[in-house]
């Protein structure tokens, strides 16, 4: 494979063998040891600031895992100040010394993977299989970047008119801030700053609200792989913490990743700001269809549906969410989804046998059991599982059916699987119902049939089409991953052509 396109000389991190007991017992120790209580707080400079705490409570029983001292405008105002000093020195480091933070903070993250583990499962409500996977997608970022940084910042000489020499280099844009979602509180997070900072930027990190102890851990361990302190700053707290620094006169550029709504309000911000047009990398919702045909084999559908659904409580951005089933097959297929629905275990996902933990919080849990309810009294509800253990935010998985896609107008975050059926002279009104969404982030397509499959392909403008498989779980540099449309604004993430977007070009042309 060409060096430029895949960074081949880089792996990513292999995880834990969940069957093999030594492996697992190790795991287990690691997770043990690790903190059950962490104070935390924004970062300016590597120093904690003081003040009132709030309590940040656990998803899976509501106990108490941790405080979070959230900013206050005042905080926002000196970090974004010490950002904007901080950046000087970082962008004149080489780009061999922001990569090798990278790669130290790559190892550190493999080192740490129980204690980041535990924070996962405490904070996340996550499984022990997300957990695993998060921390090597997380190393992965930084080891991605890292090597694509090398390829892709050292200065370039371009071919010219006799006479004269042409030279292409990158440098950062100044104070980036990195707005990252709850559902991967560690490899989004650090995949955003990672990025920003190999550029040569300084960072202003703002982790999403209910995950803000992985988030301090983090920019701790990334401080301690190399980053200086002053190029990496925390700023924990709500959406106004969010409005505060995307609308502050010295930010040069922002990464988010969370819903399209917020997106735009970012857009609308940096737009009215006076001084450079401020980019904006977003990657929002989607509301992801998979569409089956007759030819579709119904196990491995089966399979990818319970999967591409139901994994990790059904909250990541690529999750199935709309199940298209040609007609004639629709009976036998939707029969064995719920009978596979139906064996999933809903529980503490500490438990290795658990399929579906706890959704992010008690919000997130009522708005889903409403949206239930309500296709319930539309006798829409196909089925409603085990509603899990009481005490945490548990929400039973279901099964909707709907008469047409159309009908499904928003994202719905969680373990919630809707259903619609078409039959082969409907394909077309199908596609534009589902592209009619306005969203474009992953497409599923069961067929054994190339022409269906391109057809399909070709009609929707889905950032990452999956074919005969599950629809989650992007691996870095391989799938790069990322939306069109409302889903967002590219470029893709864990992609060959994502950092750029994150620093400025220069060419110097100088007549010899
Ligand atoms: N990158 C994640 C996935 O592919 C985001 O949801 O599943």
């Amino acid at each position: 494979l060409p060096r430029d396109l895949f960074a081949p000389e880089r792996k990513n991190s292999t995880g834990v063998e969940f069957g093999h007991a030594d492996s697992l017992a190790a795991l287990r120790a690691e997770i043990a040891a690790a903190p059950a209580f962490i104070d935390a707080a924004p970062l300016i400079d590597g120093l904690a600031v003081k003040g009132r705490s709030r309590d940040v409570l656990s998803p899976i029983d509501g106990r108490k895992v941790g405080s979070i001292v959230e900013c206050d405008e005042a905080n926002v105002t000196a970090m974004m100040a010490a950002a904007s000093a901080g950046f000087a020195s970082w962008n004149a480091t080489s780009v061999d010394v922001r990569a090798a933070a990278l790669e130290r903070a790559a190892d550190l993250i493999e080192d740490n993977r129980g204690r980041l583990t535990a924070l996962l499962q405490s904070e996340g409500g996550k499984t022990i299989d997300d957990c695993m996977s998060e921390v090597r997608e997380a190393a992965d970022f930084c080891r991605y970047y890292a090597a694509r940084a090398l390829n892709d910042f050292a200065p370039k000489t371009l071919p010219g008119p006799t006479g004269e020499s042409n030279q292409l280099r990158h440098c950062g844009r100044g104070v980036f801030v990195c707005i990252s979602p709850w559902n991967f509180p560690l490899a989004i997070f650090i995949g955003q700053i990672a990025a920003a900072l190999v550029a040569g930027n300084s960072v202003v990190a703002k982790p999403a609200e209910q995950t803000p102890l992985i988030a301090f851990e983090t920019v701790k361990l990334l401080h301690g792989a190399g980053v200086p302190a002053t190029a990496l700053h925390l700023a924990p707290g709500d959406g106004k913490v969010g409005a505060w620094l995307t609308g502050h006169a010295a930010v040069a550029g922002v990464a988010f990743t969370g819903s399209t709504e917020v997106a735009r309000l970012i857009n609308r911000a940096l737009a009215a700001k006076d001084g450079p047009i401020v980019p904006l990398i977003a990657e929002t919702g989607g509301i992801n269809a998979m569409i089956v045909d007759a030819t579709a084999l119904p196990e491995q559908v089966t399979d990818d549906v319970v999967m591409s659904a139901f994994r990790s409580a059904g909250q990541r951005c690529s999750a199935l969410r709309l199940l298209c089933v040609q007609d004639d097959v629709a009976d036998k297929i939707l029969t064995m989804i719920e009978g596979a629905v139906r064996e999933l275990r809903i529980g503490d996902p500490r438990d290795l046998a658990t399929h579906v933990g706890p959704v992010i919080d008690k919000e997130a849990k009522d708005k889903l059991d409403r949206w239930i309810d309500t296709m319930a009294s539309h006798d829409a509800l196909r089925f409603r599982g085990d509603a899990g253990p009481a005490g945490g935010t548990f929400v039973a998985p279901a099964m909707i059916e709907l008469e047409r896609a159309s009908d499904l107008k928003e994202e719905v975050f969680g373990p919630v699987l809707h259903v619609v059926r078409w039959r082969a002279n409907e394909l077309d009104t199908l596609l534009s119902d589902i592209a009619g969404n306005g969203y474009g982030l992953t497409l599923g397509i069961h067929s054994r049939i190339d022409a269906m499959i391109d057809r399909i392909a070709a009609r929707l403008a889905n950032g990452n089409v999956y074919v005969n498989r599950n629809m989650i779980g992007a691996v870095v540099g391989s799938q790069p991953f990322g939306g069109n449309g409302l889903s967002g604004t590219g470029p893709k993430a864990g992609g060959p052509n994502y950092l750029s977007r994150f620093a400025l070009e220069q060419v110097l042309t100088v007549n010899i």
